[in-house]
């Protein structure tokens, strides 16, 4: 067996809108990682103009959403995509409580992000919240269920690709 096939791979991702969503499901797909999406406890209500407002507050009052109970365990993975809208130039608040509850280390990790052309800190932050891990790759997208759909899910497949050939 290759060694890429015996490394455990697994997907964690927030998506609001589905954008994440779409690109953490073409790379489970590509490398045939588990998928574990983080669902909030309370759901968001805000739609329109008002989420941007809401979504920025959460982000400078560096909350901490409830998640639902977590359906894998992280730690018994061996590379890990983690993946995340982008809100107010970093990445979103249900992130912040995976990063606090569940203290990655040693592992291999590629980041991956959604946006609509400014990802600011978004890497920064999470290569911060996960100082004690190789980070072995990051890409952003511009809304890519909106956009270019296809071309989208081409690119993510060769990066999900490249990643997993590379360790
Ligand atoms: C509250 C909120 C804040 C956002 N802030 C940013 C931002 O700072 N920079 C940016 O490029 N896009 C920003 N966006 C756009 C999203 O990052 C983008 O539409 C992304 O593709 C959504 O991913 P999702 O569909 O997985 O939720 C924001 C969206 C919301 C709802």
């Amino acid at each position: 067996m290759d060694r890429e096939e015996t490394l455990k791979k697994l997907v964690v991702y927030y998506s609001f809108e589905g954008n994440t969503k779409y690109v953490a499901e073409t790379i489970a797909e590509t490398t045939g990682a588990d998928l574990l999406e983080l669902k909030l406890e309370k759901e968001i209500s805000s739609k329109g103009a008002m989420k941007y407002f809401w979504g920025g507050a959460q982000v400078l009052m560096k909350k901490k959403p409830n998640l639902r109970a977590l359906d894998k365990n992280p730690q018994e993975y061996d590379i890990i995509f983690i993946g995340t809208p982008v809100w107010a130039w970093t990445f979103a608040p249900p992130l912040n409580t995976f990063f606090s509850n569940v203290k990655l280390k040693g592992k291999k990790i590629a980041l991956f992000s959604c946006n609509r052309g400014q990802n600011g800190k978004t890497f920064r932050n999470m290569k911060t919240e996960l100082e004690n891990n190789d980070i072995v790759g990051t890409i952003d997208f511009f809304d890519p269920l909106l956009n270019n759909k296809e071309e989208n899910r081409t690119k993510t497949k060769n990066w999900a690709q490249e990643i997993v050939s590379s360790i």
